[in-house]
């Protein structure tokens, strides 16, 4: 196939990776902005080499002309979360997206591959608009936690530099290191509350510190230098005490402060 035509059938791949990272890494952004702990933790996508689609399509004897209809992982997308149960949160996002339909799912959480693989897969439908029109591609989207993609990536890559053939002692040895990973998620899964807890009072304090230098900014505008200068030291002292309580109530005297000014310019 001339290399004119790989770019032409790659491009709604390409724009489908880009558009979806873009997409999910702002489900992340719009629950920290509110605060919320985020079952996504990380997105990263890629589209299949084109000679990872020959391998591909060699193994299993796909003709070139067939490939876009048979090959469903050209576009990849992968979601690592932090636990198992955020896996399941979203699969039901994806689920209930207008953007997005769903093809198939396999679950090798429930049902381990027998080398150890644990993950989420599912095949979804995606729209791009590209200059030749719209086009509706398969996405393949894979979705695990930290430590099963921590596996997934060291497996991977001895399957590689072995070409499948991994030696028994090391395919032991990955079968016994799933075996800790799964217990590793089981018991991340007992202390979950706290690790969200901890990490939403984390988000919750960088939001009023950010609303708080905000607020800051404006009075610049507004106020004197010295009042500016006499409300930011008294910020930093309040920020040294690290008092989640504390600095709300500053945040909300300085919204006061802010509305104050606003009325008098009106
Ligand atoms: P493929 O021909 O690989 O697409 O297999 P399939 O169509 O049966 O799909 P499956 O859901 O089994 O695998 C899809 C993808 O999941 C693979 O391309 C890999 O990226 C990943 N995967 C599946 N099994 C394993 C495994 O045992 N180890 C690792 N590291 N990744 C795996
Ligand atoms: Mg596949």
């Amino acid at each position: 196939m001339e290399i004119q035509l790989w770019k032409e059938i790659l491009t709604p791949y390409e724009l489908a990776v880009d558009e979806l990272t873009v997409k999910f890494n702002h489900i992340i952004k719009e629950y920290r902005q509110m605060g919320v702990y985020s079952p996504i933790e990380q997105v990263v996508g890629r589209v299949k080499s084109i000679s990872s689609i020959l391998d591909k399509a060699q193994k299993k004897g796909i003709e070139l002309d067939e490939i876009t209809e048979k090959i469903e992982d050209i576009a990849g997308i992968r979601i690592i979360c932090q636990f198992i149960e955020d896996i399941y949160k979203v699969v039901d996002i994806i689920k209930n997206r207008s953007d997005m339909e769903v093809k198939t799912c396999k679950d090798y959480i429930s049902n381990m591959k027998p080398s150890g693989y644990r993950s989420y897969h599912m095949i979804v439908y995606y729209n791009v608009e590209t200059t030749k029109g719209k086009k509706r591609i398969e996405v393949e989207f894979q979705i695990r936690t930290l430590a099963m993609n921590f596996w997934a990536t060291i497996e991977h890559s001895l399957q590689y530099k072995y070409r499948n053939n991994i030696p028994e002692h090391i395919r032991k040895s990955l079968s016994e290191s799933a075996q800790s990973i799964i217990s590793l998620d089981d018991e991340m899964a007992t202390i979950h509350t706290e690790i969200v807890d901890a990490q939403n009072s984390f988000n919750i304090k960088a939001n009023i510190i950010s609303d708080i230098l905000n607020n800051i900014q404006n009075l610049y505008k507004m106020a004197s230098k010295k009042e500016v200068h006499k409300i930011q030291d008294e910020f930093y002292k309040i920020y040294k005490e690290d008092d989640l309580l504390q600095l709300e109530r500053f945040n909300k005297q300085l919204d006061i402060i802010a509305e104050g000014y606003r009325a008098q310019g009106v």
